[in-house]
């Protein structure tokens, strides 16, 4: 099932196609040359001043760190998550600025493309343990935990419970454009 964006003008593919799917083929494991490719497009983002503040742990299906990360998500999240091939945990160094969540999710969009690339897809996870996610792996002290991205491959066959199932044949909807746009004061 695709759910493309509903535009004035048309986007790119990979920005009009991406979404976020919960139903993951579970048979799947994204190749090591996938993974690095997403932290290849997330290292290439921009940042302030160039600090690069984002980091990435990535764990892969069948492994502990990942049924430990896996354990860490929310309720909610565990319903679905858990058939992904990789589950990343995103932290962002706090030590870099004023600008290390905001640099952070500019990397984590650059890595959310590049899988739309790879023919995978990711669904971005806040709803996680965050000090546990710290204290699990050891992040360094001001490097906080931001997101948890799931990835893998796509299977529109996969059968998801509600309120999950509803979820994912619902409509995709936005602000429009008039919406998002500030008046100029005079
Ligand atoms: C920072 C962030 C946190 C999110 N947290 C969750 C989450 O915990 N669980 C979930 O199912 N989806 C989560 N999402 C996915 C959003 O709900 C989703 O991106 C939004 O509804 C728009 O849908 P779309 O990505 O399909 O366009 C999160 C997305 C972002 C960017």
């Amino acid at each position: 099932m695709n759910k493309p964006a509903v535009t004035q003008v048309p986007l790119h593919p990979l920005l009009a196609g991406r979404w976020s799917p919960r139903s993951f083929d579970r048979t799947h494991a994204p190749s090591a040359a996938q993974l690095t490719a997403l932290l290849e497009a997330a290292r290439w983002a921009a940042s302030a001043n160039n600090t690069q503040p984002w980091r990435f742990l990535v764990t892969t299906r069948g492994t502990d760190a990942y049924e430990d990360l896996y354990s860490l998500l929310a309720p909610g999240n565990r319903k679905w998550a858990g058939a992904a091939g990789a589950l990343i945990l995103v932290a962002a160094d706090g030590n870099a600025g004023a600008f290390a969540q905001y640099d952070t999710g500019q990397a984590v969009a650059n890595l959310v493309a590049q899988a739309g690339h790879e023919g995978l897809i990711a669904h971005q996870m806040g709803g996680f343990d965050r000090p546990g996610a710290a204290a699990r792996f050891g992040l360094p002290e001001g490097t906080d935990p931001v997101v948890v991205v799931a990835i893998g491959r796509h299977d529109p066959g996969v059968t998801l419970e509600e309120p999950f199932a509803g979820r994912e044949q619902a409509p995709r909807t936005r602000l429009s454009v008039d919406e998002i746009q500030l008046a100029a004061s005079r």
